[in-house]
Order: C-alpha cells, then sequence, then structure tokens
C-alpha cells in the first residue's frame, strides 16, 4: 500500500480580491490532513475512489465527466502515464472540516495526486501538482484564483497574484493564529458567483476595494518578514472591515472577530469565502487561553491553534 497526505490552509489576507487579480496571502494547516491510500484492487475492477468521510464509492470510469473524485484521479493518472483504468482501490480520509474555507475538497485531490504518484513511482513537482489539481477546483468553486492549490502543493506560506506570481516567502518572527469555525458551511461557490454578480453591476464600487485589499496582502507580507506582529494585526482588521463592505461576511464571523479582539487578539477577520466557515485572531501565548474560551462563548465550534513559521 502507498500512501499520501495533504495539509488544510487558511487565507490570511486578500480572499476574492484575488479573483480580481489582486495579491493574496495564504498559510498551511498542518494540524488538519487529508490522507489517501493506494493498493492493487481485483483484476477488472479498474479505479475505485472509496471515501468513507463523505459516504462515498466511485467507480472512476462509469462516474460523470464533473465529478471530482474520478476527475483529479483521471487526471493524474493521464499525467503520469496510466490512463488505461488501472485496477486500483483508492481510499480517503480527512480530518479537515467540510466546507469551512481550509481547503478540505482540495487537500483530497492533493493526497490523491501525491499517493498515485507515488504508487506508480514517478516524481511530480509542487508546481505539477498543484496544476493537476487546480483543474478539479474549477469544478468545485466555477473561478478558482489558484491560491488554494498553490499554498497546499507547496505546503509553506505564499504571495499569490493569480496568473503572474507565487512565492514562498519569509516568516521573520512565528506567529500563531487561532482558527475558528462558526459551524456554518461557507458556500465559496455561490459566494464567489454572488460576488461577481454585483462586481459586473458595478465594478466601481468594487475595484477601490479591491486595490485596498491588494495594498494590506502586500503590506501584510512585509509585516510578517520584518517580524512586525501588531502591524499584521491592524492590517487583518482593516481586511475584515472591507470584507465586510463587500458583503462576505454575516453575523456569526462578526460576533467570533469582536469575541477575539476583546479577548486580546492582535487582529481578526474571516478566511475564506466568507457566509460562514472560519475566523482567523492573530494571538500570542499569553492571550491564546483567553481568546480560544472567549470564541467557544461566543459559538465557535471548534477553534484550532496553528503557529506560522
Ligand atoms: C477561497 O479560499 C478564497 C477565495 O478568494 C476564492 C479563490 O481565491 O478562488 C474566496
Amino acid at each position: 500500500m502507498t500512501w499520501a497526505h495533504a495539509c488544510g490552509k487558511v487565507i490570511l489576507c486578500g480572499e476574492h480580491a484575488v479573483v480580481y487579480g489582486r495579491p493574496a496571502i495564504a498559510i498551511p494547516v498542518t494540524e488538519v490532513q487529508a490522507q489517501a491510500y493506494v493498493e492493487a484492487g481485483p483484476a477488472g475492477q479498474g479505479a475505485l475512489v472509496i471515501a468513507p468521510d463523505l459516504d462515498r464509492r466511485v467507480v472512476v470510469r462509469a462516474a460523470p465527466d464533473d465529478d471530482p473524485l474520478a476527475h483529479i484521479v483521471r487526471g493524474v493518472l493521464k499525467a503520469i502515464g496510466q490512463g488505461q483504468d488501472p485496477d486500483l482501490t483508492i481510499t480517503v480520509t480527512s480530518t479537515i472540516p467540510i466546507a469551512r474555507g481550509m481547503g478540505s475538497g482540495t487537500a483530497v485531490s492533493t493526497a490523491i495526486v501525491r499517493a498515485l504518484a507515488r504508487h506508480f513511482d514517478h516524481w511530480l513537482s509542487s508546481q505539477a501538482i498543484s496544476d493537476l489539481v487546480y483543474q478539479t477546483e474549477v469544478l468545485y468553486h466555477g473561478t478558482p484564483s489558484g491560491i488554494d492549490n498553490t499554498v497546499i502543493a507547496f505546503e509553506k506560506p505564499v504571495y499569490f497574484v493569480k496568473g503572474v506570481t507565487r512565492e514562498v516567502f519569509w516568516v521573520g518572527r512565528p506567529f500563531l493564529l487561532a482558527v475558528a469555525d462558526t459551524g456554518i458551511a461557507s458556500p465559496t461557490r455561490e459566494v464567489v458567483g454572488d460576488l461577481r454578480r454585483r462586481y459586473q453591476a458595478d465594478p466601481t464600487r468594487y475595484e477601490p476595494l479591491f486595490d485596498r485589499i491588494g495594498e494590506i496582502a502586500m503590506a501584510a507580507r512585509s509585516a510578517i518578514a520584518q517580524g512586525q506582529t501588531s502591524e499584521l494585526g491592524r492590517l487583518m482588521d482593516e481586511n475584515h472591515a472591507l470584507l465586510q463592505e463587500i458583503g462576505v461576511s454575516c453575523p456569526e464571523l462578526d460576533r467570533l472577530v469582536a469575541a477575539a479582539r476583546q479577548a486580546g487578539a492582535l487582529g481578526a477577520k474571516l478566511s475564506g469565502a466568507g457566509w460562514g466557515g472560519n475566523m482567523i485572531a492573530l494571538i500570542t501565548e499569553e492571550t491564546r487561553g483567553s481568546v480560544d474560551m472567549l470564541l467557544r462563548l461566543a459559538g465557535a465550534v471548534r477553534v484550532i491553534i496553528t503557529q506560522v513559521r
């Protein structure tokens, strides 16, 4: 049996504006992971994907073109020259909360690509893995920027501009993030699509807001490189206000953001597509206990603490 894993992720700043060509920063979250196990299957079975957490069993050759699990398996088998439906059983498990902006689907695809490549002794670069996963991201999300597949494939903090650059960058001083779950699914495709319709109806309203979000991502990158943690917190607060303004927050996210700040977080914002999902708070060893407690009192169903380095 061959296996591989892939981490989760959060967007530190720049979500949504990144779809419109502005920079954004994403961070890997290694505390949660997807795993894929590959073993030979009975003769004639072809490729079969079993995903107990999703209650899914997918016979790849019989699955529709737009089935994401079948799509990624077909894509990687073709890319590594094994396109003739080999007899394989691929089992997928994950501890990444689903539909919370933590890249659960992206991580499952990435783990499948890595495990299949390893099974056939085929080396793929992180960029090649990211590119393959991107093809399936389009099925999930419609018009993804590509930041999720990039950060998960590279498993390092990335500064990303769609179609222009992806840079793994230097973290001057490690910092802690609390990732708190509203318990509400974040419908990425719908939120991105709704914002697109509003943007198309009134681009002059949204362009300056996207510009400012992009400037925040640039400033956050240099604050991180220089170890200016308080400045990063200020930028996260401003980014959240802009995300409220573009209509992607919700009362539950705003409540968690307020609770984290009240508990002493240096900054807090929603993370990912919004309308639910997760928020992130910049914390220290001193504030982690109080932030964790107030977030739970304010309705968080889960709090994950991750160190960014
Ligand atoms: C999703 O993690 C981040 C969004 O900016 C969408 C994207 O970049 O594809 C909302």
